[in-house]
């Protein structure tokens, strides 16, 4: 979609944008106020006005008390604008609101124009305008800081689609394709096949693999705009489908398990989105590819692997594969990378949602300058995270009588805590911070909507840009 701002024009419908505390537009009051509209937040009325001798199609849409209207409620009611049916070369009236609040709400209807059609043989006409014109007070500085959105919204597109695609179209190696194909000036994509992962010892992450058809892999992004030393590094979730292996998730526990590589796709959509906009930083983002499954191969409760680091695990659990997977990624990215920080996201545990519901990701960190960081960043781009905590005690849960550690506690309330202690043991003294993001990864079926949401890419992006100014 392409967008413009301008003092005027557009020959389509006009669309409105009203505060609750500011007054409707005297034209269109009366019509509005008759159909109940009041400018509260997510309120949109449909109307058709006299214009002289023609009825036009006139659009309002409430924003809630102006004070309120801040950029993240501008991208949500940008989102909302976005999936109104029939809309088309029409302007918007944004008059009054500031450049920064017009470019974050242009961005919600970039952003709320994602449709995933791929597999369907005869999509349904697009609900999104093909283009959209602001009329805004400003147009030169409107158009200065919507300048790094469309990158921003290429990158959670990437996500969204890598999330979404069915298991049997993304496997391990169809994702490295697929981040092989990628193909952006400065972003260096390198794939670590299955040989290499051995050949490196991740024990930890060959093993969550073993069981399929298709081999595990691990896919390394580079940016590196600033010369590349000490970057700040990604580290993904990548599991393509979680079946829980040998011990299988019941099925309406499964349906949704392709999303278990959303991890993987917020770190590559946050590189797209930092390469594209030709951000001034160090990263690397490190994503972990395999697919959990039952089989004659699969690993089985009770074995032992060696991780990269060298530490042994106990594989208690089969279906806690997302932390196997993670720790030979966080002790390859410190070896290799000496990075200046450490951040892995992940669909990790199921447990968290019943304290955080969808509102927000689960924080552990090791740093608390960094976990400070990442939750400003967070409230800022409204990608919100709670911070949780880790210690000695629950580190205890993990020791195993047989290995230098297990995959799970058997203490039944232990999971969630637990799984980050475990990611703790492979960090050393790296400033180490963990997204558990099962809760805002996709939408569990509220109002109508469905599929991956792309959380993540706007934290990562912006974490990483806030670290390099610094
Ligand atoms: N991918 C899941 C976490 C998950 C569960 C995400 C449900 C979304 C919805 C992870 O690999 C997993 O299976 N975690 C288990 C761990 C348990 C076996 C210790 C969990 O959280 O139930
Ligand atoms: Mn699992
Ligand atoms: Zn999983």
């Amino acid at each position: 979609m392409d967008v413009r701002f301008s003092t005027g024009g557009g020959d389509g419908i006009a669309v409105t944008l009203a505060f609750s505390d500011r007054g409707l537009p005297e034209t269109l009051k009366a019509a509005a106020e008759a159909r109940g509209f009041t400018g509260k937040a997510d309120e949109t009325v449909d109307l058709v006005v006299a214009d002289g001798a023609v009825a036009r199609r006139a659009l309002l849409i409430g924003g809630g008390p102006q004070a309120d209207f801040t950029p993240v409620a501008a991208t949500a009611a940008g989102r909302h604008l976005s999936a109104i049916a029939g809309l088309g070369g029409q302007a918007l009236d944004v008059r009054g609101v500031p450049d920064a609040v017009v470019a974050a709400f242009a961005f919600g209807v970039l952003d709320g124009a994602y449709r995933d059609d791929r597999y369907k043989t005869a999509p349904p006409t697009p609900l999104a305008p093909a283009a959209l014109t602001m009329i805004v007070d400003a147009p030169d500085a409107c158009t200065a800081d919507f300048a790094a959105m469309p990158a921003l919204a290429e990158g959670i597109a990437a996500a969204r689609d890598l999330a979404n695609a069915p298991p049997n179209r993304m496997t391990p190696p169809l994702f490295a394709d697929w981040c092989r194909a990628l193909a952006i000036p400065g972003l260096d994509v390198e794939v670590l096949d299955a040989e290499a992962l051995a050949a490196l010892g991740m024990g930890a992450l060959i093993g969550v693999g073993q069981g399929s058809a298709a081999p595990p892999c691990v896919v390394v992004l580079r940016w590196s705009a600033r010369g590349g030393e000490a970057p700040l590094a990604f580290i993904g979730k990548g599991v393509t489908f979680d079946s829980g292996g040998l011990l299988p998730k019941p099925a309406e526990e499964m349906w949704d398990m392709k999303y278990d590589r959303a991890g993987a796709a917020a770190v590559v959509g946050a590189m797209i989105a930092l390469a594209r906009r030709n951000a001034a930083v160090d990263a690397v983002g490190i994503i972990g590819l395999a697919e959990n499954m039952p089989s004659g191969a699969a690993q089985r409760p009770g074995d032992v692997v060696v991780s990269h680091s060298g530490q042994t695990i106990e594989v208690l659990h089969t279906d806690a594969e997302g932390r196997l997977l993670l720790c030979d990624l966080l002790s390859y990215a410190r070896a290799r990378f000496k990075p200046s920080a450490l951040i892995d996201i992940a669909t990790l545990t199921g447990g968290l949602t019943s304290v955080l519901t969808d509102q927000y990701a689960g924080l552990y960190a090791n740093d608390d300058a960094l976990a400070a960081s990442l939750t400003e960043t967070g409230e800022a781009c409204g990608e919100r995270l709670w911070r949780l905590p880790l210690g000695e005690a629950f580190d205890r849960m993990i020791d195993s009588p047989v290995a230098d550690m297990q995959n799970i506690c058997k203490v039944r309330w232990g999971g969630t805590v637990t799984a980050a202690q475990f990611l703790k043991r492979f960090v050393g003294d790296t400033p180490w911070a963990h997204l558990d993001i099962f809760g805002p990864a996709w939408n569990h079926g509220a109002k109508g909507r469905h599929g991956a949401t792309g959380y993540g890419v706007r934290l990562l992006a912006a974490i990483a840009e806030r670290q390099a100014a610094q």
